[in-house]
Order: structure tokens, then sequence, then C-alpha cells
């Protein structure tokens, strides 16, 4: 198989042995596989892949057709359309997985780009639903709404019967975040000004929660920090917290076990699958990349200003 690999932070595509099925797990043909931040980090060697999974082949999540079956695998046929998550490995012509974590790609929805679903959609899903518990009707905040977790979260809110605040650096992204559902789109400064909020997905970090954020909840507000590329220390009011009877949590979905993952695919069957077949829920891609093109893939999307998901084509 050809593989995207790391060797001193330069990336290569290079041929590597193409992995069996072990019990339990299938072998994938990758069409698409969405880039992430952890692939740039993991890249400067910022974030190691979890035991188990290729130290030095990064990707997070593919799309692709199942070549191969590993024994006692139930449910799946070889050539069935299929995402998933995985803890590395994904930015490769093909990637073993456990059946039991996969999604099944809509037919109505082009191969490579459900490349660009996994990740985002189960990171955005889980802070939701799994750590926010929003309710129909509750006010849902997104900060960096623009990224790929960003818009999957506004979807995803707007599917649940949220009212959703999208708040973005560069407001020029109005009508395309408001298309996906967002019914307002703010600067971060406008953040407190929009409130309050129930449930708050926060992708921008420290910089964020304490410009605004923190200041603008609801009584029993939930606030899920899912990402830190603006700071990871915050100073916080803890009097604040106990008088609102306030929840900060937050999560990474990379470590999880294969049980975890297996029960969030599981949930996100019944509840987002249908909307994306159907065409509700959608993958805004910026661009998509060839295999051997990937380093410009990682340029563009270490670049920023960017509104959904950079995909290789494999
Ligand atoms: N915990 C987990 O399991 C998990 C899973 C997936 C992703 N993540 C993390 O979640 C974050 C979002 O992921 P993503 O895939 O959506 O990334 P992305 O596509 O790169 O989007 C990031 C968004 O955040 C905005 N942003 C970045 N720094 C900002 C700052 N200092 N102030 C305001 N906005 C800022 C960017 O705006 P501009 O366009 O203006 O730069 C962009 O719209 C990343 O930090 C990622 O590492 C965590």
């Amino acid at each position: 198989m050809r593989a995207v690999t790391i060797t001193d932070e330069i990336l290569s595509v290079q041929d590597r042995a193409t992995p069996l099925p072990e019990s339990g797990c299938v072998l994938v043909a990758v069409a698409g596989a969405g880039l992430n931040g952890a692939d740039i980090m993991q890249r400067r060697g910022l974030y190691p892949a979890p035991p188990g999974w290729p130290v030095d082949v990064p990707g997070l999540e593919f799309a692709g057709t199942i070549e191969a079956l590993g024994p006692d695998v139930e449910g799946f046929r070889v050539g069935d359309r299929v995402m998933g998550i995985v803890g590395g490995g994904a930015q490769a012509s093909h990637v073993t997985t456990d059946a039991t974590t996969l999604l099944r790609v809509p037919d109505s929805l082009d191969l490579v780009v459900a490349g660009g679903f996994p990740e985002a959609f189960t990171t955005a899903f889980d802070a939701i639903v799994n750590q926010g518990f929003l309710l129909p009707g509750e006010r849902l905040l997104v900060t960096g709404a623009a990224g790929g977790v960003g818009t999957a979260a506004i979807q995803i809110g707007r599917l649940l019967g949220a009212d959703v605040t999208a708040s973005v650096r560069d407001l020029s992204r109005r009508d395309e975040l408001v298309a996906l559902g967002a019914n307002r789109v703010v600067n971060p400064d406008d953040v407190k000004d929009a409130g309050p909020y129930d449930v708050v997905v926060e992708l921008v970090g420290a910089a964020s929660l304490t410009n605004g954020v923190l200041a603008a909840l609801n009584e029993f507000a939930r606030v899920v920090v899912i990402g830190v590329g603006g700071g990871t220390k915050a100073e916080v009011n803890l009097l604040g917290m106990m008088a609102g009877r306030i929840t900060l949590t937050g999560s990474t979905l990379r470590a999880r076990s294969r049980e975890e993952k297996a029960g969030i695919a599981a949930a996100m069957k019944q509840v987002l699958l249908p909307a994306l077949a159907e065409g509700t829920l959608s993958v805004p891609v910026l661009a998509r990349y060839s295999l051997d093109t990937v380093n410009e893939a990682y340029e563009r999307f270490s670049a920023g200003s960017k509104l959904g998901k950079i995909i290789l084509e494999v």
C-alpha cells in the first residue's frame, strides 16, 4: 500500500506492506481521508499516536470500500462503502480497523467527501450530546465555528433543535454559516452580548473562555472544551461557577477505547446518518488534494482562514 509517512517532520508517500485484518477487523481501500489539527501536531512531534496505531502514518479518519474481512466480522461484506475514525494511519491507500466502529456511507454521498465526515462529526456529536446533554430549544454556542468541527457542531445543533450561535474571527463567513444552521454569527468580542448559553462547544480554548464565554452562561450550563489552539490556561471564577451550577468539562477522542468509539458510532448511526443521507447534514469541503500533493494539503490546513474540511483523495 501507499502511505503518507512522517520522518523527522518531513512528509513523504512511501510503499508499505498492506496490513491483514485481524479478528473483528476489516481492510478498507481508502478513497478519502480528512486532515485534522492532530495530524499537524503529530508531524511536529507534539501528538504521538496512541499505543496500537502506526507511529509514523498520520490520519484519524477515512472513507472507502471494504476490500477484505478478518475472522468473526458480522454485518459487513467486501465492497461495502464505509467510513470511520482510527487512532492513526488513515492517510494511506489502505487501513485496517475494528468493524464495530464503522459507519456506512450513504449512497448519496461522494466517497471522497465522506472521508471528511467521521472525525469532525464524531467529535462534535460526542461533545454536544454525550458531554453537553443538549436539549431541544436550548442555546448552543460554537466557538472557532468555521472549521471542520465547528461546521459539524452548527449542523448537529440545528438538527437537534437548538438555537445556535457561531463565533468566528472572519465575519465574511456569515452567510455560509447561517446556511449550515447558525441562527446568528458573531465576532468573539460579541459572544457575551449574544448570550446566555446552555451548552458551549469550545474549540478555541483559554482565550475564548475568558473573552466572554464564561460570563455568558445560563444556570446549569455545560461548557465542553475540545480545542486549545487559543491557550491551555484560563483564570476561572469558581464562585460564579458554583452560583450558576456550571459544568466545565473537556474531552479528547483519539485515545478512546474501541468500545467507546463503537458506542458513539451506534448513536450517530441512529441520529446523524439519516440526516446525512437526505442532505440535511453535509460535509463542507474547502479543498481536495491527491496523496502526492500531501505537503500542499498540510500547508493549506496550517494557513488557517478556512471554512470546512481539507481532504486527501487517495
Ligand atoms: N478533543 C478532540 O477530540 C478533538 C477532535 C478534533 C479536533 N480537535 C481540536 O478542535 C479544534 C478545532 O478542530 P477543527 O478540525 O475544526 O480545526 P480547524 O478546521 O483548523 O478550525 C479551527 C477554527 O478555529 C478558529 N481559531 C483558531 N484559533 C483561534 C483563535 N485564537 N481565536 C479564534 N478562533 C480561532 C479558526 O479560525 P480562523 O479560520 O480564523 O483561523 C478555525 O475556524 C482544534 O484545536 C483541534 O485540534 C479536538
